[in-house]
Order: structure tokens, then sequence, then C-alpha cells
């Protein structure tokens, strides 16, 4: 319906809206790009700009993936029928991975965003709760073990669709079917990362260390 379609551009606009550029221009004056990895996310915020600045820009973006994939509410209105919780969740899938479209490629800040992870983050505990929690835990040991962000997003982007089919037995097939694509994602926005965690050149997370700039 034309709701949907209205609901996918809100999405990718709440997608767009560019955390880690806007709060690292407005209260520092640094545009986050320019530094660290030159990635427009949470992680590179926290390395640039502290934890100050870094915490905000987590939150929101996991709250823009979430709120995006939550809009399916307004279109499940008009659906109805034995189907409804399949479409329901696909209508999830569709706006939450649009959001994350937005994030990678934001409109407010030319098109040059982040790689998702919060932003799924947000979409996935919309999804299904228990997997996604099962991924941040898997995201914080990995973390806590290798102090890598990068690996940590890979391992907790993969324990979602294995958790999906594994752990909690779904069965609506396009969770599992868009876990795998989210896998696809996470490898191809991390492609430098895996460069550089292979040549043993990427920068570990320091929990004590102050802000570079
Ligand atoms: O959230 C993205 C994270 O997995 C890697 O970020 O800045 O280290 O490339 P970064």
């Amino acid at each position: 319906s034309i709701y949907s379609v209205w609901a996918l551009i809100l999405a990718y606009l709440i997608g767009s809206i560019p955390t880690a550029v806007w709060i690292g221009k407005s209260f520092y004056g640094v545009d986050v790009r320019e530094y660290g990895s030159g990635n427009a996310g949470a992680t590179n915020t926290f390395r640039v700009l502290g934890k100050k600045a870094g915490i905000p820009v987590m939150l929101i973006d996991i709250l823009k993936g979430y709120a995006a994939t939550s809009l399916a509410f307004f279109i499940g209105l008009s659906v109805t029928g034995p189907h409804h919780s399949v479409q329901f969740v696909n209508y999830q899938l569709a706006l939450g991975i649009t959001a994350v479209m937005g994030h990678l490629f934001p409109i407010f800040a030319g098109f040059r965003g982040g790689k998702g992870i919060a932003t799924l983050t947000g979409m996935i505990l919309a999804v299904h709760l228990q997997a996604s929690l099962l991924c941040i835990l898997v995201f914080l040991l990995v973390l806590l073990i290798t102090r890598y962000v990068s690996l940590s997003s890979i391992a907790a982007g993969f324990t979602f669709p294995l958790s999906t089919i594994f752990v909690f037995h779904v069965s609506v097939r396009s969770i599992i079917v868009y876990g795998m694509c989210i896998c696809v994602l996470i490898l191809v926005t991390h492609q430098k990362n895996i460069e550089r965690l292979m040549k043993g050149k990427e920068s570990k997370v320091n929990f004590f260390k102050k802000k570079v700039v």
C-alpha cells in the first residue's frame, strides 16, 4: 500500500540521521570521518572523541534501527488474516534494512555514513529480542577477549542467523534469510577492517585510554 512506501522513505530518512557526524561537528567541531578509521559510527566516535560522545551516538544509532523497524506497526494496521505475523516480520525486516541503508548512505551527510552495526542492533532487537541479546553477549565476549570492535561485530553478525536457526528454531524463513544477508552486508562493510585484522594492523579498544582529539 501507499503506507508502506511512505514508511520505507521514513525509515531511510531515520537511518540517514548522521549522529556521529552531527554530534562531532556540533559539540567538538570535528568531523569524525577525518580521523581514526574514518567511519561515521559509534566506534570511531569513541575512538576520536571519547565515551561522552560515543555513548550517545551508539544509543541514538540503535534507536534509529529500532524506531524504523517499529514503523511496521503502522503498516501492520492494514494487515489481517492468517499470515499477519509473518507479514509483520517481513515489514519489520524491510524497514530495518532500509534504515541501515540510510545509515550507510545518509542523504544528510553526503552519503558517507557508517557500517550499520548499531542500527542493525536496533533492528534485530525489535525483530527477535532473545537472539539479539545473544548477539550482544557474543559481541561483548569477543570484545573483552580480543579488543577488536570490528571482529566482535562480525562474530555477533554470524550469531544472529545461527542462533535463530539452531538455538531458537525460528520458523519464519525471512528472519533466517535476512540474517544471512546481514552477515554478508557486515563482511562487505568491514572489508578494510578484515584486511587490517589479517595484517595485524587493526586498532584495539583501550578501555582506559583518553580521547585522541
Ligand atoms: O561499528 C563498526 C565497527 O564494527 C568498526 O568500526 O571505526 O573500527 O571501523 P571502525
